[in-house]
């Protein structure tokens, strides 16, 4: 079933810069709100949903597209035929095994790489030229098999990692310190799970360092008892949110929506993506979230910020999570 679901906007003079076109993998709660915010933040002209339940990928679609009149040009269309995708820009792939309540991300493993080894030849056949954007979960581990799996080069294939977390992070210290999230330059890095920490180090609120904010800014300090309910409430809030309402869908749909700006647009955007490490602090042979540039070529270069011992360990405990995981399916 292909639902063309809006007036095509007038073809310019031929020669005109091709339109973006972004394609969603999976039609659930995620790929669903992830193709919504796309149109809403007129992120690309053409938004493609794809899942294998015909019904379920054409009411999404439909739902969305019924909203146009108010939202800035575009097209959304949504088919259980994967030739949808066809010379996408933009591949980002949600689906795969649902986090239940109570369930960690690393029982998705199993679930969700088994889907990938259909999935990703069928996706790379119909773009290969595609960036693609691992959300399924647990996106560590999924990620670098996927990325083994496609052959494709790792710069142009990577994972949302923890962008979300940062953003909760960032969140929770604006809110303590009362300043503009958007002043907030934190990440929390490792992988999106568990086992991730914020690199409290290199943290920046506006001008001054978040662990010298009490002495320098008039306010209360962020004293190590805070940092700590912060970085543990950042690590439970998807299990909170699952518990409440059966999902999380609204911030990870922003969080990627904001990547795929970045690779369309070829901001050089820092965002803590989740992709192949090599020789990173001493990390190999793993995909892992750390603060990277993102343009359109994908994941252009990997930051090291200035990181005390315990966060390297954090780090180096991390990876070896991931690693441990995609050992056990093969990779
Ligand atoms: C979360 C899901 C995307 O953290 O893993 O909300």
């Amino acid at each position: 079933a292909d639902v063309r679901t809006a007036a095509q906007p007038p073809q310019g003079p031929a020669g005109e810069r091709r339109r973006s076109k972004v394609a969603i993998v999976g039609a659930g709660a995620v790929g669903s709100t992830l193709a919504y915010a796309c149109l809403l933040r007129g992120a690309s002209r053409e938004v493609v949903l794809f899942d294998r339940n015909p019904e379920k990928v054409e009411a999404q679609a439909l739902d969305i597209a019924h909203g146009i009149a108010f939202t800035p040009m575009g097209t959304v269309d949504g088919s259980d035929d994967i030739a949808i995708c066809t010379d996408a820009d933009v591949v980002v792939v949600t689906a795969g095994a649902k986090q239940k309540p109570g369930q960690s991300r690393r029982e998705l493993a199993g679930a969700t790489i088994g889907i990938m080894r259909e999935l990703i030849p069928r996706l790379t056949a119909v773009a290969p030229d595609a960036t693609y954007i691992m959300v399924a979960n647990p996106v560590d581990a999924v990620t670098y098999a996927s990325l083994a799996i496609s052959g494709l080069p790792e710069s142009r294939f990577f994972g949302s990692g923890t962008v979300l977390d940062s953003s909760r992070l960032r969140y929770l210290v604006a809110q303590e310190c009362g300043v503009a999230v958007q002043n907030v330059h934190a990440y929390i890095a490792g992988e999106h799970g568990d086992s991730e920490l914020p690199l409290w180090t290199s943290a920046m609120i506006g001008a001054v360092p978040l662990l010298e904010w009490g002495a320098r800014s008039g306010g209360g300090a962020l004293d190590e008892a805070t940092r700590n309910r912060i970085a543990d409430e950042v690590v439970t809030s998807a299990y909170r949110i699952i518990a409440g309402k059966g999902a999380t869908n609204y911030a990870i749909g922003l969080a990627v929506v904001r990547i795929i700006e970045a690779v369309l647009r070829d901001e050089h955007l820092v965002l803590s993506v989740s992709s192949r490490l090599d020789d990173y602090l001493g990390i190999s042979d793993t995909c892992l979230s750390v603060p990277s540039i993102v343009g359109k070529s994908g994941v252009n270069r990997q930051l090291v910020p200035v990181v005390s011992d315990h966060e390297l360990s954090g780090l180096q405990s991390s990876a070896e999570e991931v690693r441990s995981i995609t050992r056990q399916f093969g990779f």
